[in-house]
């Protein structure tokens, strides 16, 4: 496919599950923009600024891809990238509801966007986030998980 997608996410840590669909997407389309969205509501755990770092290391080597942050509407700051796919990743049918609801919901407000969806590698597909905070937060081995900048961060914060 040719053109701009945008990846959005809280990337509170990205992990190597997002970093796998962000390189899939990366392969497929001409550009992908990993969007950290700020998120207030989730109260993330490490800062926006720190987050955009985090996975700005850990797709480094990725020359079609541009990590960057937003606040306000996804859609909103889609059409200030001219991008018109949004991507999301689907790991199991336990994703499904909220993504579509997601997927409706941006349809809704934005009829020309789309979004697509990418599956990760099937060893990636039982990660999140807040398992790895926890693994890490009491004293496991992330780094089969995150980028060792990822895991650095994470040990840094909870010392
Ligand atoms: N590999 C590993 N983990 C993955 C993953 C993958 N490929 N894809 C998703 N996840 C995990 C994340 O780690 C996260 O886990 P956690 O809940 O344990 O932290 C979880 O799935 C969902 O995270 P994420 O993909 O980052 O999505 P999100 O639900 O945090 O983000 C936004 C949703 C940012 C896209 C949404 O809130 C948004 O669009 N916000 C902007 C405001 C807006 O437009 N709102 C209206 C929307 S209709």
């Amino acid at each position: 496919m040719t053109g701009t997608v945008i990846y959005p996410g809280t990337f509170d840590p990205i992990t190597n599950g997002h970093t796998d669909l962000v390189q899939r997407a990366a392969r497929v389309f001409e550009h992908v923009i990993v969007a950290v969205a700020a998120n207030p509501t989730k109260q993330p755990y490490f800062s926006l600024e720190e987050r955009v770092e985090l996975a700005r290391s850990a797709v480094a080597e990725q020359k079609n891809i541009t990590v960057t942050s937003f606040d306000g509407l996804l859609v909103d700051f889609a059409r200030t990238q001219g991008a018109s796919v949004l991507l999301r990743g689907l790991r199991a049918v336990s994703d499904f509801e909220y993504e579509f609801q997601l997927a409706n919901m941006n349809r809704k407000l934005a009829p020309d966007i789309e979004t697509v969806f990418l599956t990760p590698a099937e060893h990636f597909a039982y990660i999140s986030s807040s398992l790895v905070r926890e693994i890490a937060s009491l004293g496991g081995d992330v780094s089969p998980f995150v980028h060792s900048k990822v895991g650095a961060a994470l040990y840094k914060r909870i010392s």
